[in-house]
């Protein structure tokens, strides 16, 4: 079967190593990909929103399944288009993917089925949310969101009344995210440890992965700006079974009743983002999507044939499988551009790759391209250097036995010394 998978991060090539262990996967294109992806199979000059270009490219080359990875071409409806021609595709519709591209539909989505989250309210209108910031005595327990996509850069933690009168000023009427900052959600700020669960959905039959814990601040014990995840481990050892037991009865269950309900059923990888409150666990977020880096770690272990859990989701099947993970550790320490997330630099050389492996590690490539047979960073986030073993503590060692000189690395790259190190 031919396979496209669209999208150009460590996440897309981690799937498609993955896929590439399927007996019967014969080729798999990527769009646009990158210089890891261009390894293990053919990029095309398609970026992952021109969904009518990917569903004419679909079309005419007969690809038996396309996997979205990020989120932006769910929002616009990719899996809708591929479904009216007939083609298979793995992800959530337009309107199931409003659990992400909505956190105002989201949060009042929660709030109908009983699914625990933070205290929360929506807002449309700036006057409203002024008022309603003008009279919280504690700004410093509100957390700020802008509805729409924002990139993971729409979430404020105010320190003070004023920057939170700024931060909706910002969103609402400065617009600094688009159409994404139209309606806000404000809610309380809880405290506890964040993990983030996936799980694998048909619509009807959900099945969790194994739980994992991203790393979104850019410096070593969690300082610094948020980026889009710095490093990820798996599985995460204060999330035990009857803690996972409670996510699915509480969080994963619930809500794909909630979705069926909705008129808008959810399939494809629901991703819930959870902190773990002395009231249990509660949603900070969904995404309708596989997260990055926490797919790196993820695809290491698991043991079950990938491209047989996509059809099976895709078929509405997935009742009839399990979904098996070595019973090892899995650690991602993500490689960043210097300035990032800020302004960052390109065109560095990155050299070690072609050692390609560093058993029991391998190097998914996110923000790299090959340039005149080099290949150099092209984004913020540029390597996963990801590695398994017996337990946590021997995963660390060897993924960060393969960075630096005797491993990958480029001039000026930045990255945590401490990936792993809460668990
Ligand atoms: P989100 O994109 O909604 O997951 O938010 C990004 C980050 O902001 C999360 O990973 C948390 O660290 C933090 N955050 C979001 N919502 C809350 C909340 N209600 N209480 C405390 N921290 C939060
Ligand atoms: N690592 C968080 C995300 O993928 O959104």
């Amino acid at each position: 079967m031919k396979i496209l998978i669209i999208g150009s991060g460590g996440r897309e090539h981690a799937l498609g190593w993955k896929l590439c262990q399927s007996p019967k996967v014969e080729k798999i294109y990527f769009a646009p990909g990158n210089a890891g992806t261009a390894m293990i199979g053919d990029n095309l000059p398609i970026k992952a929103t021109e969904i009518d270009k990917l569903s004419d490219f679909a079309e005419k080359n007969k690809i038996g399944l396309t996997v979205v990875g990020p989120e932006n071409p769910l929002s616009l409806g990719i899996v809708d288009l591929f479904e009216s021609k007939g083609l298979k595709i793995f992800g959530p519709t337009k309107s199931a993917a409003r659990l992400e591209s909505s956190k105002a539909w989201s949060s009042q989505f929660m709030n109908k089925y009983h699914i625990p989250q933070p205290k929360s309210f929506v807002f449309h209108s700036y006057k409203k949310a002024h008022d309603f910031i003008d009279e919280i005595s504690r700004p410093q327990s509100i957390v700020i969101k802008a509805s729409g996509l924002a990139l993971g850069k729409g979430v404020i933690l105010p320190a003070s009344k004023k920057e939170a009168l700024t931060a909706i000023k910002t969103m609402m009427v400065d617009k600094q995210f688009g159409e994404a900052g139209r309606e806000i959600v404000i809610q309380e700020k809880l405290t506890g440890p964040e993990v983030s669960v996936m799980a694998m959905t048909d619509g009807k039959t959900i099945i969790p992965l194994l739980p994992a814990q991203d790393h979104k601040r850019i410096c070593d014990n969690d300082r610094g700006p948020n980026t889009g995840g710095m490093g990820a481990y798996a599985p995460v050892p204060f999330v035990d079974k009857h803690l996972m037991g409670q996510i699915q009865k509480t969080i994963l269950e619930p809500t794909i009743v909630g979705m069926k309900k909705e008129g808008c059923p959810y399939k494809g990888i629901l991703y819930a983002g959870l902190m773990l409150t002395e009231d249990g666990p509660k949603v900070l977020e969904y995404n309708a999507r596989f997260g990055d880096p926490e797919t790196q770690p993820l695809m290491m272990l698991l043991q079950t044939d990938l491209l047989k859990l996509f059809l099976s989701v895709v078929n509405g099947t997935l009742e009839k499988q399990k979904i098996e993970f070595l019973q090892e550790a899995a650690v991602c320490v993500v490689l960043a551009a210097a300035g990032y997330p800020g302004k960052y630099a390109k065109g560095e050389t990155i050299y070690g790759l072609d050692k390609k492996t560093y058993p029991p590690a391998f190097v998914f490539q996110a923000g790299a391209v090959g340039q005149n047979g080099q290949t150099v960073v092209s984004g913020g986030r540029v390597l996963g250097v990801t590695a398994k073993g017996k337990d946590l503590k021997s995963a660390i060692k060897n993924g960060y036995s393969s960075i630096g000189k005797k491993g990958v690395y480029f001039k000026n790259m930045q990255y945590r010394k401490d990936i792993g190190a809460k668990a």
